[in-house]
């Protein structure tokens, strides 16, 4: 697999295949969550939920895919090692965008799950067809609480394993400590959206055009690494 990565790219002349097929499928995978915008502004709920649904399981499986094919971080040990331009464009530009991409990424991933649950919280299924409700969303409280311990029990399943059977680092413990917390902050943060936006229709449209907005940012963010990387700038 690593191999079939590191063989020439099909966009541009310096480009890897690995690097060139993520691109591309940044690309298609937020065009996918455009088009799932459009869907919405045209009232057409249900299409909206299809695609959006669509695209999230496929953007998983690929950074699940990605993830165990070349490690986290690809990017930032590729910047550094395939970077070929002046030193002062790659502190002053280079870095701030990936890091920007990077925070953008990280940002995209935990609104739109959040967005989904939310979307379901919202709507109603009418006649077969998702419509968006006007009505005060407010969580159960037992069912805020049983989320919090749910979370709470896998973080402590999944760090026994690492712990005893997989024998990771701390590093390694750190970072998965660090990606529940980030959950369980989510989760916790509703209480301050809930009352911020307390209707759950508008709740809905107001986050959700910041996803979009996050999501188009994201795919000028990668689209300039990638030309810095592989266009402009490629270590020859
Ligand atoms: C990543 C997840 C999601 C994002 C980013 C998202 C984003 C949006 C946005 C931006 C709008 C408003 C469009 C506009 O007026 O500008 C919208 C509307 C809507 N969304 Fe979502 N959404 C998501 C998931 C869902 C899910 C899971 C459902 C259903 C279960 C859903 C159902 C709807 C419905 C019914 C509307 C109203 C369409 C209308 O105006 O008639 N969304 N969404």
């Amino acid at each position: 697999m690593k191999e079939l990565l590191e063989q020439p790219g099909f966009l541009a002349p310096s480009g890897t295949f690995g690097a060139d097929l993520s691109y591309l499928l940044a690309v298609v995978f937020t065009v996918m969550f455009l088009i799932a915008w459009v869907l919405a502004k045209k009232g057409l709920g249900t299409q909206h939920h299809n695609l959006i649904f669509l695209s999230m399981v496929s953007m998983l499986i690929y950074f699940i895919g990605y993830y165990y094919a070349r490690q986290l971080g690809v990017l930032t040990l590729e910047g550094k090692e395939g970077f070929g331009g002046p030193q002062d464009i790659y502190d002053n530009i280079f870095i701030p965008t990936l890091t920007t991409h990077l925070i953008l990424v990280c940002l995209g991933l935990i609104l739109s799950i959040y967005m989904i649950f939310q979307g379901f919280r919202a709507c109603d299924k009418i006649e077969g067809n998702y419509i968006l409700q006007r009505r005060e969303l407010i969580a159960d409280p037992k069912i805020f609480k049983s989320t919090m311990i749910i979370i709470g029990g896998i973080w402590a399943g999944n760090q026994l394993v690492i712990t005893f059977i997989r024998d990771k680092s701390f590093a390694a413990s750190l970072a998965w400590a660090i990606i529940f917390g980030i959950i369980a902050l989510v989760v916790y943060l509703e209480k301050f959206i809930e009352k911020s936006i307390p209707d759950g229709a508008r709740r809905h449209k107001l986050l959700g055009r910041a996803t979009m907005i996050i999501f188009s940012l994201i795919l000028v963010t990668s689209t300039l690494v990638y030309l810095m990387l592989y266009v402009i700038y490629p270590k020859i």
